[in-house]
């Protein structure tokens, strides 16, 4: 099994990849292999100026080929999810997310725009064709106690991600109907 974590703040140490990190460490004691990225790993002006030919983002397109999973972290920036990781989604291909289970995990100043991932980011997810999309995990800063060493959190915050984990990983191990590459649909068709 081999699971994408995508942090999606533009800032580093941060909240919400504090969650990645937990789930990282998490997965990686079980039998997932892990790839890593954050929006450091592009060069800013390739996702403000849309260069498909980025590198780093032809890189990481290959590998979420053959990903089983993704979970993808944002801070809630003005109601929604960062600028930042919509400039990186929007260069990924139509069908990035096919055969996937995406794990969102989110942090805000406020409970108040919990449903952020919901109307925001899930849409792009979809638009992604991503296969499963899991409830997620939202957090408000109070919840995260430490997040530029260790992480560390509530009893419940921890709770609700090592909740959303387990099921993930079940999500994973699930026989899934895999739905062939649109490459492979024309062989079929043929
Ligand atoms: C520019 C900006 C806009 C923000 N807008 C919101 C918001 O609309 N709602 C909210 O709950 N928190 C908002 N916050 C707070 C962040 O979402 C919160 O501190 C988050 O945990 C930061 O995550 P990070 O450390 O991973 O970047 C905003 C923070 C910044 C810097």
């Amino acid at each position: 099994m081999r699971v994408i974590t995508l942090a999606g703040s533009p800032r580093f140490p941060s909240r919400s990849s504090a969650l990645l990190e937990y789930a990282r460490d998490k997965l990686s004691a079980r039998d997932v292999e892990v790839c890593h990225w954050h929006l450091q790993n592009f060069a800013p002006e390739d996702l403000l100026y849309a260069r498909f030919d980025s590198p780093a983002l032809l890189a990481l397109i290959e590998q979420l080929q053959d990903a089983d999973g993704l979970i993808v972290a944002t801070p809630i920036y003005k109601a929604s999810f960062s600028g930042a990781l919509k400039t990186l989604l929007d260069l990924l291909p139509e069908r990035a997310l096919q055969n996937k289970v995406v794990l969102p995990l989110a942090t805000g100043g406020t409970v108040a725009h919990l449903l952020a991932v919901d109307y925001a980011l899930k849409p792009v997810l979809n638009a992604l064709k991503a296969q499963e999309i899991l409830h997620g995990v939202y957090a408000d800063d109070s919840q995260i106690a430490d997040y530029q060493y260790t992480p560390a959190f509530t009893p419940s915050l921890q709770l609700r991600l090592d909740n959303a984990l387990e099921t993930f990983w079940q999500a994973l191990h699930r026989p899934q109907a895999v739905v062939p590459s649109l490459t492979t649909q024309g062989a079929v068709h043929v």
